[in-house]
């Protein structure tokens, strides 16, 4: 048993206090690999921004879970290095779909996890996640719950269709389970490709996709039912269009990926909603950066020399997601 005290990390109950009372939003950044670590630290502590690096279950499989918690702690040591003088990294497992997920990660030192069990009927989500909290608040580590059903596909986790979270579900939800966040549905959807061209209309001028507004009445009705408590969403990549025309310009082939507008995550930023998840767009910058080396020299082999833009190129990204999306610079 390894506590994340111990590791230097820090739970999400203190960082999300604030980030509701000062009306903006911590990220939440998946990583699998050293480049995308080593980015989001650099964004962080040059932003001095609260962050979440999260792990989810493929990113176990790909990375193996040892050597993840191991990089987790590297980061802290690292972001201290680039002079951090006290770094507000949460290591949290992001869509854990089951106890003994939960509690390995517990026990392994993640200082945060997530029970998905919103696929299962109400009740037994309920049980779940009140398994989950009983067993991780021993440990002070903090839990984030979910109600309502995303759409989209991420990892392993992947559904057709949404379902909005019901607001007169999350009283009950929230005091029976004594969940410390919950995630939410109201629009938001995992990977590139969040609508269908059906769901959305096209710009006139351009020809590019716009997606449908998210739900704000039913955030509204469940901040309402909630207050101040922590909202999470998921799925919250806005699939930049530059990196997508960079993809598709060498050689790669992303037909009408879209995303969530950032001004509307900005607006959730100001509200109750204090974490949100960022994934695809990292993977996004990365291969178009990526490709982009290959496209113009062919001869390149050294891992480094592609790589390393890749990095560059995501450092970009998180420190515009932490400045100027979810307000979180100067914060930690
Ligand atoms: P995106 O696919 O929109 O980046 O969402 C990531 C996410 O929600 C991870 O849980």
């Amino acid at each position: 048993m390894v506590s994340y005290k111990e590791l230097g990390l820090v739970n999400t109950r203190e960082m999300f206090a604030k980030a509701i009372k000062g009306g903006y939003a911590i990220p939440a950044f998946n990583f699998n690999n050293m480049e995308q670590l080593q980015a989001i630290i650099k964004a962080s502590a040059e932003t001095k921004s609260p962050v979440i690096l999260q792990v989810s279950k493929g990113a176990r499989n790909y990375a193996n879970q040892t050597l993840l918690r191991y990089m987790a702690q590297g980061a802290v040591e690292y972001a201290k290095e680039l002079g951090w003088e006290h770094p507000q990294i949460c290591l949290h497992l992001d869509h854990g779909d089951s106890f003994e997920l939960c509690k390995s990660c517990v026990d392994f030192g993640f200082s945060s996890v997530m029970i998905d069990a919103s696929s299962l009927p109400y009740e037994e989500n309920i049980a779940l996640t009140k398994k989950v909290v009983e067993y991780a608040h021993k440990y002070d580590v903090t839990v984030e719950a979910e109600l309502g059903v995303l759409a989209g596909v991420e990892d392993e986790v992947s559904s057709a269709v949404s379902h909005y979270t019901k607001p007169e579900e999350v009283v009950d939800f929230a005091t029976r389970t004594g969940c410390d966040s919950l995630a939410i549905s109201i629009g938001t959807s995992h990977g590139a490709y969040k609508f269908t061209p059906e769901q959305c209309t096209r710009d006139p001028k351009t020809g590019k996709l716009v997606p449908p507004p998210l739900a704000f009445d039913v955030l509204d009705a469940i901040m309402e039912q909630l207050p101040g408590f922590p909202i999470v969403l998921h799925g919250s990549s806005s699939v930049p269009q530059e990196y997508v025309d960079m993809i598709n310009q060498y050689g790669g082939k992303l037909p009408d990926a879209v995303g969530i507008p950032e001004e509307q995550l900005r607006k959730a930023a100001k509200s109750a909603v204090c974490k949100i998840n960022i994934d695809s767009d990292s993977r996004l910058a990365f291969t178009a950066a990526v490709r982009k080396v290959f496209a113009e020299k062919p001869g390149e082999f050294d891992p480094r020399k592609y790589c390393g833009p890749a990095r560059d190129l995501m450092e970009e990204l998180y420190k515009h997601k932490i400045i100027n999306v979810l307000g979180s610079n100067g914060k930690a």
